[in-house]
């Protein structure tokens, strides 16, 4: 059985590598769509050694399209994923509009799948790429020992803003190298040689939008209102690939030399972790392009008893975004 899939959002960076992955893993197509804004119409994407003609999604009709990835902002996803389910598609949207809703199951691949049966409205959401990779390096370890409470500084490239982030990154460095003055655009504050403890927006309650993604989303995908999570988001001038650095405390007592080989034979993750030069993932060395998500650096929390502290890296275009997503459309296929 082949599908009519449709991707919105193909020309971003997200998008690019949706049409990369389903390629890639091939993903049973029967006809592909790709949509974004009316600008767009006119260019073509790639898929695989085929050029796709950009179709303007406002003028679109989705009838027939029988899987939709998402992955446009969350005003388009608002305005056109309940279209598009309405016309019978099951949505993967990889935008934060519907992450929350109490009939919108949020899925990371590995850790709940069975939850992507259960949704009423035809929409499934992605979750946000931080999230994603902390969780399919602790759910393992929830499941064994029991995370009571996590503590997370994130160190976030610049591709998780989008294409235009991805350009002012290299246009600050390059400008910068060569001795001329740069405007930040994207991002409030120069993001070239730089970090800025600043993702998404700031809320109410003096977090950004990004760090209560992490709070929000962990406890729903998990399952658990109860876990504790403290976060700290960073943006750092690196292209791709998210970086994290990751305390938790567990209910019962779990050894670093436990958790490595629990996370070893743990789907989707590759343990990388050697007290050595080198001997630990980055986003350059290990994630960027690359499906896992690496951890390493695994140590016994010296100042408590059951803590631990891990490294998790992964390609937050990839995993965090883009094959998750792909995965999800495979486990929809897979129904039958
Ligand atoms: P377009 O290239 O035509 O603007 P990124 O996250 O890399 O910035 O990509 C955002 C994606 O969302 C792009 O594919 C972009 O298409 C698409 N997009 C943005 N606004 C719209 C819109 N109004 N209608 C359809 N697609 C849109």
């Amino acid at each position: 059985r082949q599908y009519k899939v449709a991707v919105v959002g193909a020309t971003g960076a997200v998008g690019e590598v949706m049409l990369a992955v389903l390629e890639e893993r091939g993903f049973p197509i029967g006809e592909l769509v790709a949509l974004a804004s009316e600008r767009s119409v006119g260019t073509k994407v790639a898929f695989g050694n085929r050029q796709l003609q950009v179709q303007d999604l406002a003028s679109f009709d989705p009838a027939g399209v029988e899987i939709a990835l998402f992955s446009a902002g969350g005003a388009i996803s608002r305005e056109y994923a309940p279209r598009f389910a309405a016309a019978g598609a099951v949505v993967i949207d990889n935008s934060s509009a519907f992450r929350q809703d109490a009939d919108v199951p949020l899925v990371v691949s590995e850790v709940n799948p069975e939850a992507a049966k259960h949704r009423p409205r035809g929409i499934i959401a992605n979750p946000n790429c931080s999230t994603m990779q902390l969780l399919v390096a602790l759910a393992p370890i929830h499941r064994k020992a029991g995370i009571e409470r996590i503590n997370v500084a994130t160190y976030q490239s610049v591709s998780g803003t989008g294409r235009k982030a991805l350009e002012e990154l290299g246009r600050q460095t390059a400008g910068l190298l060569n001795f001329q003055t740069v405007d930040p655009e994207v991002y409030p504050v120069q993001i070239a040689f730089n970090v800025i403890p600043h993702g998404g927006d700031f809320t109410d309650n003096g977090y950004t939008t990004e760090e209560m993604k992490l709070v929000d989303e962990t406890r729903k995908i998990l399952g658990d209102d109860t876990i504790r999570v403290n976060a700290t988001v960073v943006r750092v001038p690196v292209f791709y690939g998210h970086s994290e650095a990751v305390n938790i405390e567990t209910r019962d007592k779990l050894t670093a030399a436990e958790a490595r080989q629990l996370l070893q034979s743990a789907p989707g993750v590759e343990v990388v972790d050697e007290p050595v030069d080198g001997g630990y993932p980055t986003p350059v060395t290990h994630a960027s392009g690359h499906d896992p998500v690496y951890v390493g650096r695994i140590r016994d929390d010296l100042s408590h008893e059951r803590g631990l502290n891990l490294w998790v890296v992964s390609d937050n275009i990839r995993k965090g975004a883009a094959l998750n997503a792909v995965q999800i459309a495979e486990l929809v296929a897979g129904e039958g």
